[in-house]
């Protein structure tokens, strides 16, 4: 440890930028107080985390101020300066403010610094300088704040896009399979009428069990119907209703779009008046037509939930609502899993491309958050186009990493507006529509959550953002779940 060898007089304090403002009662003061203290080359002078009990000024030597980040400590700033100052700086803000050291400093070669306890510190700014304490505290607290917000925005980000786009999606096969329910509960009851007069004994045994027959034809018809061009089902139409027409079958023209939407043709239906009778025709071509039409029905029902489940499904996969936070997955299943949330959103005139290079491994990551960076450069890039362009969606590799590109054919960002995209709430944006919190929360969770790059290109007509992930785990980081 050391000691205290020596003290520096108002005249030598005065010399250090910090206290060149200082009266000479003010500077006796702290020569009272303060001690010269050394440190040898390569010393931790404090520690991140530890309780802040001084606040350091460099006298002489070298310093580097370091924090940890996700384990590992990445160095902020190297420096030689006289006069730079650390250690217990919020030492004034008392209880307002956890009095911990918030990095560490360690001295490079040989250093001296001038040390004052963090208590002495905090009465001098306090008792000297009453008014910036206020300002000061102001700016803590909302700081304070504003990381608050910045955590919630994040979480309420990802859900706001995932809800606006999903209710979008989900409302169309929603409203499809309650419309297809109505109808075919009403066809259903009408099945039920035509049963009481065929139970009536109109139709004789054989006939019977030849429709039964017919009807589970019409049903393997109906799977394997083909899909017609609407000038084809026409033609089909017309020519089914003149035939209907010809059998004396009263509205047959209400009859043939279902017949003919369920692969039904003439020669199909003449087979059934040889099964039946002309007497029974009618009967019978209206029973198979309920056939047809509930089918067809239980289709559409069938069509819009399983459309459903795959967007729950999607949606499940975007949010990674209980799943592992930490795991190795396949990037192309977020990308597509947000793609999905943004379906509802993509203007008519915005084509999306993906260029997805399926050789790539899975990668270790936060899932959900990487949705959230997807979110976050989407929403961007459809909103620098507007009403056209094309989105790209890459992916690929470079050397040990892994590329997710993001690409717009939007009017670029302008040198001058460049370099303050990530810090946050910068936007230009008109109030109200934009925070500016998109790039900086991606920036935080690429960089600082996944040790990958975030880098950008940009010119007129042409836009792109490249995440780079590690395609393994540091060393430092848990073990991703499988
Ligand atoms: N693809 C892009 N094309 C042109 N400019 C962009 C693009 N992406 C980002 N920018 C610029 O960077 C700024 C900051 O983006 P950021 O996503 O951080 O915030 P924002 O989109 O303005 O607001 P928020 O994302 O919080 O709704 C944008 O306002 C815009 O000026
Ligand atoms: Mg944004």
């Amino acid at each position: 440890m050391t000691t205290p060898t020596d003290r520096l007089t108002p005249d030598q304090l005065r010399t250090l930028f910090l206290f060149e403002a200082l009266d000479d009662g003010q500077l006796g003061w702290l020569a009272e107080h303060g001690r010269v203290e050394q440190r040898a080359a390569g010393t931790v002078v404090y520690a991140e985390g530890e309780p802040a009990t001084c606040f350091f000024v460099l006298l002489r030597g070298a310093v580097t101020l370091s924090r940890r980040v996700h384990g590992d400590e990445v160095v902020v700033t190297r420096t030689g300066q006289r006069g730079v100052y650390g250690g217990a700086t919020q030492a004034y803000l008392d209880d307002q403010a956890e009095q911990v050291y918030r990095n560490t400093l360690r001295a490079v070669d040989a250093a001296e610094f001038f040390v004052l306890p963090a208590e002495s510190f905090a009465h001098a700014v306090r008792s000297w300088f009453p008014m910036a304490m206020h300002l000061l505290e102001g700016l803590f607290i909302g700081m304070r704040n504003a990381q608050t917000i910045v955590g919630e925005r994040e979480r309420l980000l990802a859900l706001g896009s995932l809800s606006a786009g999903l209710t979008h999606e989900l409302n169309n096969p929603a409203a499809a399979a309650v419309r297809a329910t109505s109808v075919l509960r009403d066809r259903v009851a009408g099945m039920r009428h035509k049963l009481a007069m065929i139970a009536d004994g109109r139709l004789d045994g054989r006939a019977l069990h030849t429709l039964v027959e017919l009807q589970e034809e019409a049903v393997a018809r109906v799977a394997a119907a083909p899909q017609l061009s609407p000038m084809a089902a026409a033609d089909a139409e017309d020519a089914l209703a003149d035939w209907l027409a010809e059998q004396r079958i009263d509205a047959g023209w209400d009859l043939a779009p279902t017949l003919v939407a369920g692969g039904l043709d003439e020669e199909w239906l003449a087979r059934v008046r040889t099964a039946v009778g002309a007497a029974d025709l009618e009967a019978a071509v209206r029973w198979l037509t309920y056939t047809v039409e509930t089918e067809l029905l239980m289709r559409e029902i069938g069509d819009a939930v399983t459309r459903i489940s795959g967007l729950v499904g999607a949606a499940k996969q975007y949010s990674q609502l209980d799943r592992a936070p930490y795991q190795v997955v396949d990037v192309h299943d977020l990308l597509d899993a947000t793609l999905v949330m943004f379906k509802g959103k993509l203007p008519a005139g915005v084509r999306l491309v993906k260029e997805y290079d399926r050789g790539l491994p899975p990668v270790p990551a936060y899932a959900a958050e990487l949705n959230q960076v997807w979110t976050n450069l989407i929403d961007n890039a459809l909103g620098a186009m507007g009403e056209k362009g094309t989105l790209t969606v890459r992916t690929g590799r470079d050397g040990d990493l892994l590329a997710v590109e993001i690409a717009d054919t939007g009017p670029g960002i302008p040198a001058d507006v460049r370099p303050r995209i990530f810090e946050p709430f910068f936007t230009t944006k008109p109030v109200g529509t934009g925070t500016g919190l998109g790039l900086d929360i991606s920036y935080r969770i690429v960089v600082h959550k996944h040790h990958g790059d975030i880098r950008v290109e940009s010119a007129p007509g042409a836009t792109t953002f490249r995440v780079l992930l590690p395609l393994t785990a540091p060393a430092s980081d848990p073990e991703p779940a499988p």
